[in-house]
């Protein structure tokens, strides 16, 4: 079954072909980065011109690079939530009139279990559950157990910040271009291990995080408040640390009391070397890192979802709406 992923959430147009929920024949991202990076941020007007235009390179080129003809697609995946409002529009739009045109199914993809089902593509490894997943991105910091395909219960998740997003606002405070993330990761390889040391936040809930507080920690010290002025890589290495011990501290916490068999590391902020360095180092269990081109933003990972919902028969309509405030579990 070859099932054509779209995903326009966020700034990123990608559409992928995915056979049988786990090979992925194709995935082509156009990234907005660039068009964004100006603004320090995604402007949300913008991601969805930009959607409109990218559609049909980006459907061409996934299926030229997949060699498939488009009367080979046995059904269509689109992301129907949680993202920007009009950037969701022009994807689930564009979906449901290629589903009609070519008489196939059309499923809507919550975005969040699209990043969880990264883990089932191009690897042999069947995930076993219950899986621990730790989704984190610009948007999501959600601790996640995953009973069983589409079974979710939501144990944490962050009271204020996204990882990514913080990643993106201390970017901007050390004057990194956005996105901050791999700015930040780029930035910080040059230190072995920060001297300085930045809070971890404790919070009455086991598993939630909060990353606000860090990042005013990191304004007071650019602004000369703590004495001297610390290196930019050194802030940088430090900030790092303390997210990535606060994401793997209480992840594998929530695997282990719940007696989880594997933890998935997805979203963006999933493509950090650090925080896979150390989740692998620090899990008692197997972790499964999907590579970084799955773990951000792309349609693979839509169209993987989509298979077990598709082959079980559940359906879309094609007045499917968009849901920007989606969650999970
Ligand atoms: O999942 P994603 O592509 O889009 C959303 O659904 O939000 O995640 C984007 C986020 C951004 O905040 C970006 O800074 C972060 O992922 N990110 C990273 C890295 N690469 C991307 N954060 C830390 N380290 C990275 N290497
Ligand atoms: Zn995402």
């Amino acid at each position: 079954m070859k099932i054509l992923g779209i995903e326009t959430s966020c700034d990123e147009t990608a559409m992928a072909v995915v056979e049988d929920g786990r090979r992925t024949l194709s995935s082509a991202v156009s990234s907005q980065v660039e068009l964004h990076a100006k603004y320090g941020g995604v402007v949300p007007e913008i991601a969805s011109r930009q959607h409109v235009e990218a559609v049909i390179p980006i459907l061409d080129e996934a299926l030229r690079t997949a060699n498939v003809s488009i009367d080979q697609i046995d059904a269509v995946a689109v992301t129907y939530g949680p993202g920007l409002a009009g950037a969701l529009l022009v994807g689930v739009n564009f979906a449901k009139a290629l589903a009609y045109d070519l008489g196939v199914p059309i499923l809507g993809v919550n975005h969040l279990e699209g990043h969880i089902y990264a883990a089932w593509l191009d690897s042999d490894d069947e995930p076993e559950f219950p899986l621990l997943a730790l989704i984190v991105s610009g948007g999501h910091s959600d601790v996640v157990l995953v009973k069983g395909h589409g079974e979710y219960e939501r144990i944490g998740e962050t009271v204020d910040d996204a990882a990514g997003e913080a990643f993106d606002k201390v970017a901007r405070l050390l004057g990194l271009g956005f996105p901050g993330g791999p700015a930040i990761d780029n930035l910080a390889s040059s230190v072995e291990s920060a001297s300085l040391r930045l809070p971890r936040a404790r919070l009455d809930r086991p598993y939630d995080f909060s990353f606000s507080g860090l990042k005013t920690k990191v304004l007071q010290i650019t602004r000369g408040e703590d004495g001297d002025i610390p290196n930019r890589e050194e802030l940088a290495a430090a900030f790092q640390e303390s997210v990535v011990d606060s994401l793997v501290t209480k992840a594998v916490k929530a695997a282990t009391d719940h007696g989880a068999r594997r933890i998935v590391l997805a979203g963006g902020v999933a493509a950090n070397t650090l925080l896979r360095k150390d989740l692998v180092a620090r899990s008692p269990l197997p972790v499964i890192l999907p590579p970084a081109a799955l773990c951000t933003d792309n349609g693979a990972m839509i169209a993987a979802a989509a298979y077990r919902r598709l082959t079980a028969g559940e359906r879309s309509n094609l007045d499917l709406d968009v849901e920007p405030g989606l969650k999970i579990g």
